[in-house]
């Protein structure tokens, strides 16, 4: 029997407390919420940005930063494969029988578009484009195309859908003229399939040069030209904020990958892509105004996260120079005024011209993302004053706990990556967080680590840290869980909150957790107190929950260590005595590292030995962990 009895009204409960993170991350936008059909319609997946060179089989180098990454996943080299030629695994985009393909990267639609692809069709030939792990289609329903295309003399075009030899739904385009003409029409299907290609077949012989081709489905959430069933997953979490669009990929590894709002507005053929830190393009057609979109049809308050001038630490990332600072800094206040800013203002009126006259709403503004030291305080103030200048209405959010060295700060991000015993041993988290202190926005949390990740057992963990973080709502206000979306067939991070595939979309346990927590959120935080003759077994495996003490983890670890050395750290703390490398990028940041471990060992929550005269930034720290203090 469980008796819970509640008194007192301590505080009321934070209005946006809980919401969602989208990121760019496994494929979440293009073939997903973006739903694109045609993988690689900006011919551009192969292309590497500035600062990126190619070394040996697809395995590419970040030159300006040392920082190695492959794009050898077949995403970031979308394959293109002509007749008899063996396809290679995973399926390339683009296909030709007898026809040649090739890219033409100087005749291009305009100066935004790196490549344009040139077709020879033999008489009969024709190429096809696979989709996202192919393209889906139900019966009656009515598919719109548009391409941009020009040839020399007039080439006759079929488009159709097929699978398996049907064709489900077919039309037909002449495509002549010097320059590039805008061609559109519909594809209506006469039935279902959900593994079809476009194919884009001549009878005759003849060359073509495509600038940009897309198919998208005619049926959008509220017409706003995002996917159906997602937008409605993301619906069933009654979120009340949305943090867009990043996430690592806003940080970027060079200045050519970082994300800017410049590059995401406007008509989507004219929009840049981006490489993304995920190991693929982006074509941004889900940029900056479709976040706000999505953020007014679902009544969630934008929380846009801006570049700061440094790309990701955590891949020894760059700072970028005085001049690209500032370029930031005014990409990041042109965002807000689009956002805020009249019709008759620059940005406002360019937001109207996308069919918003009204301003948006713009509520939250994060300073970055995951960035930390000397070199991000010093970002973050500038921000912050430009930013509060002109617009002292918006909240914004550090990343770090910069208040303790002198920095104004209104609110700070923390991130958990962890296992469930983890969670479940900081319910009590926040309880002794400074009451005068900076509001607290948890906008990474999740069960990443151990067999449970991304099951029930899981879920019920994140749920215990969920009640600490409602009993403490007085200073947590914000909360999401992170990543937000995986398709199944390009997963970069495990667990993630709702899975999809082409056509269909799931959420795992966690997402009804998440969707309990936001749709029962109450008025009041009340004291309670709670009598209970049931005894609680620990699961098998999970007895030395009950043996430790909660761990006090604040800032020490979080502040100031790279991301990776907290998660890894965090995931150590538990075993008395025991020992483990970590690496450290640079000096710098074992020397940052080294000062946090010496304050926590002030707070006797734990005690850490560094070796500091290690060299190569490698160094070994022993772990001890009083039990049952
Ligand atoms: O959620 C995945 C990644 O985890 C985010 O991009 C980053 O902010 C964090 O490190």
């Amino acid at each position: 029997q469980l008796q819970i009895q509640t008194k007192n009204r301590k505080f009321e409960t934070a209005k946006d407390l809980y919401g969602i993170f989208f990121e760019d991350i496994s494929r979440a936008g293009d073939g997903g919420l973006y739903p694109e059909f045609l993988r690689n319609r900006t011919f551009e997946d192969s292309l590497l940005p500035d600062g990126y060179e190619e070394k040996g089989d697809g395995v590419h180098v970040v030159t300006c930063s040392g920082w190695e990454d492959e794009f050898n996943n077949g995403e970031g080299l979308s394959y293109w494969v002509e007749k008899n030629k063996i396809a290679p695994t995973p399926i390339p985009a683009w296909y030709a029988e007898h026809a040649q393909m090739e890219l033409e990267r100087k005749d291009t639609l305009n100066a935004n578009r790196s490549a344009a692809l040139r077709v020879h069709f033999e008489a009969g030939g024709y190429v096809y484009n696979t989709g996202f792990h192919g393209i889906p289609q139900k019966q009656g329903e009515a598919y719109p195309l548009y391409l941009f295309a020009k040839s020399d003399r007039p080439v006759c075009l079929e488009f159709s859908i097929e699978e398996d030899g049907y064709q489900f739904a077919q039309s037909r385009l002449t495509i002549g003229g010097e320059g590039y003409v805008r061609y559109d029409t519909i594809l209506v299907s006469d039935g279902d399939c959900e593994n079809a290609s476009l194919v884009i077949r001549s009878q005759e012989e003849g060359e073509v040069l495509f600038g940009f081709i897309s198919l998208m489905p005619g049926k959008t959430y509220n017409g706003h030209g995002l996917r159906t069933d997602l937008v409605e997953k993301l619906k069933g979490l009654n979120p009340s904020f949305m943090r867009f669009p990043g996430g690592c990929i806003v940080e970027g590894s060079t200045l050519s990958t970082v994300m800017m709002f410049k590059n995401t507005i406007g008509p989507v053929w004219e929009r840049p892509g981006n490489l993304l830190v995920w190991h693929y393009r982006s074509y941004n057609g889900l940029g900056y105004h479709e976040y706000l979109q999505l953020c007014e049809d679902l009544d969630m308050e934008p929380l846009y996260v801006c570049n700061c001038g440094m790309t990701c630490q955590g891949r020894r990332g760059v700072l970028l120079t005085d001049e690209e600072l500032e370029e930031m800094l005014q990409d990041t206040l042109n965002a807000i005024e689009y956002a805020l800013g009249p019709v008759n203002s620059k940005w406002g009126r360019q937001r109207a011209a996308m069919g918003h006259p009204a301003p948006f709403r713009l509520t939250y503004l994060e300073i970055g993302n995951e960035n930390w030291g000397p070199n991000y305080e010093e970002r973050y103030q500038l921000f912050y004053r430009e930013i509060k200048k002109r617009y002292p209405q918006i909240k914004t959010i550090a990343n770090t706990h910069v208040e303790e060295h002198g920095c104004p700060v209104e609110c700070v991000d923390e991130h958990f990556y962890n296992n469930v015993e983890f969670f479940t041993e900081n319910v009590g988290y926040y309880d002794s967080y400074d009451r005068q202190g900076p509001g607290i926005f948890v906008g990474e949390q999740a069960v990443n680590e151990g067999i449970y990740s991304g099951k029930l057992y899981a879920a019920l963990g994140e749920a215990a840290f969920l009640v600490g973080l409602e009993r403490n709502q007085d200073i947590v206000r914000l909360a999401s869980y992170a990543p937000l979306f995986e398709n199944v067939n390009y997963d970069a991070w495990f667990p993630n909150l709702i899975r999809f595939d082409n056509h269909r979309s799931f959420g795992i346990p966690t997402y009804y957790v998440w969707r309990m927590f936001g749709k029962n959120r109450g008025k009041y935080v009340v004291e309670s107190t709670q009598e209970s003759d049931v005894i609680y077994r620990p699961m098998k495996g999970m007895a030395s929950l009950k043996a430790k003490k909660a761990l006090h983890y604040r800032n020490p670890i979080w502040e100031g260590a790279p991301a990776a050395v907290t998660h890894e750290l965090m995931g150590h703390v538990k075993k008395t005595g025991e020992e483990f490398c970590l690496e450290m990028p640079d000096e710098q940041q074992k020397e940052v590292f080294l000062n946090k471990m010496r304050w926590a060992d002030a707070e006797k929550s734990f005690v850490i030995f560094g070796e500091e005269d290690q060299t190569c930034g490698r160094f070994e720290v022993e772990v001890l962990v009083e039990e049952d203090l």
